[in-house]
């Protein structure tokens, strides 16, 4: 019997890291029937990837407001998801990480008695307030679902010692790697492809990012909004005074609470070059060619390992520690000294540089989707 398989997700790195699964359900289309229902929590950071990976959607829910807060996002998606799972009575659903959709989501399933996959399951901080609210999100996702896809044996190792049994865990890797993967493929075997990169680039950074070198810049974490920002946004510049010759690359995410401090904290600094989200392709490209990396983001943790890239991040804890364990990533917490101290220490110590860029990849190796697909495969 053809199982009827909903996959619910709306914001960037959901639509990344579902994009390879996605393919891979609609080529079993003796299996399957797959759709694709976004509550678009993001808008223009969605479209991007969905455009990007050619995916089209069956259901919108169309939900984000400018400056939304968790109160109204949550409800609004509870009460849209319980009128798409009413409608269209999925055999079983899947919701991905952490976010606002992922739990509300799983929420809905839970209430209307739908099976529930969880892709990337069993991140964990353990700290409720960091990251804020993802943690609590994915903790609660967990105790709805019925099928838990971990990226790494730490993952299923939490999820077990959540009580959650072991038959229901699968080990899959990341499918971001997938993702990075197919992306990195494409740029390698296209030289037309790698000239639009390379035109891109040369169009939006004002130096020559092929001879100097710059730092990749990503931040966005709720619970670094406020005081936490401003000294993110302080070190950067203080950074860029220190440095003048270091150019700094941050595409600034769209929220206006990261906006606001980041424009005005750091506009007029002349080597650091605030511009718009990337496309996923062109953001990957950035990271090849970047020197290192400055985030707060986890998808970005993840990539950055697999390309060589030391990783500071911009946050007290990490439910990916696998790459802090490897020593490809530090996490330098989000106060000024700490984060200035970090990026000194890399650039004026090779041998740190060194031991810090080896590339490996603890979350995967190409084949999480595939993976996913066989145990949905034999679900009955
Ligand atoms: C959300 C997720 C976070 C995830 C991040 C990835 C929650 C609570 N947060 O955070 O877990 O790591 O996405 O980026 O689920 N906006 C736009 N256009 C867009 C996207 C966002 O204008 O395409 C602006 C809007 O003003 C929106 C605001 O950003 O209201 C916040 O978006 P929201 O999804 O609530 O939070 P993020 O900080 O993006
Ligand atoms: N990313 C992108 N364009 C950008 C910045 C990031 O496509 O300008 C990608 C990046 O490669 C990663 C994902 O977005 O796969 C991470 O998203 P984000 O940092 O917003 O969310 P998080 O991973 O922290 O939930």
């Amino acid at each position: 019997m053809i199982k009827k398989i909903m996959l619910v997700f709306g914001t960037r790195p959901e639509a990344i890291k579902m994009a390879p699964l996605i393919h891979k359900l609609k080529e079993k289309d003796n299996d399957f029937d797959v759709k694709i229902c976004l509550t678009s929590q993001h808008r223009h950071m969605l479209d991007q990837v969905l455009n990007f990976f050619e995916i089209k959607s069956d259901i919108d829910l169309n939900l984000m407001k400018p400056n939304q807060d968790l109160f109204n996002l949550t409800s609004s998606i509870l009460l849209g998801m319980r009128s798409v799972f009413s409608k269209h009575n999925p055999d079983l659903v899947l919701v991905h990480g952490d976010t606002t959709t992922t739990f509300a989501t799983a929420l809905a399933g839970y209430y209307a008695s739908v099976q529930i996959g969880h892709v990337e399951a069993g991140l964990r901080t353990y700290d409720l307030q960091a990251p804020f609210p993802e943690e609590f999100n994915r903790q609660i996702t967990s105790k709805l679902c019925n099928w838990h896809f971990a990226p790494t044996e730490l993952s299923q190792k939490n999820l077990i010692a959540e009580g959650i049994l072991k038959s229901k865990i699968s080990i899959t890797g990341n499918t971001v790697i997938d993702s990075l993967f197919w992306v990195l493929k494409r740029i390698e075997i296209d030289k037309n492809r790698r000239d639009k990169l390379h035109r891109n680039l040369d169009n939006i950074l004002p130096f020559n990012w092929q001879k100097n070198n710059f730092v990749l810049i990503t931040a966005h974490r709720r619970e670094n909004f406020g005081h936490s920002f401003l000294q993110i946004c302080k070190a950067v510049y203080q950074l860029a005074l220190s440095y003048p010759k270091l150019n700094f690359v941050y595409p600034v995410h769209l929220n206006p609470n990261v906006i606001k401090p980041v424009h005005e904290i750091l506009s007029d600094a002349k080597n650091v070059h605030l511009i718009k989200p990337q496309d996923y392709e062109p953001f990957i490209f950035l990271l090849k060619h970047s020197l290192l990396v400055l985030t707060d983001s986890g998808g970005v943790q993840e990539e950055a390992p697999s390309l060589g890239k030391p990783v500071l991040v911009m946050r007290q804890i990490t439910e990916r520690p696998e790459a802090v364990k490897a020593g490809t990533v530090k996490l330098v917490g989000s106060d000024y000294q700490r984060i200035v101290k970090g990026v000194t220490e890399l650039l004026n110590n090779e041998a740190k540089y060194n031991s810090m860029s080896k590339a490996h990849n603890p979350y995967g190796d190409g084949f999480a989707s595939e993976r996913i697909v066989e145990v949905l495969q034999k679900i009955k």
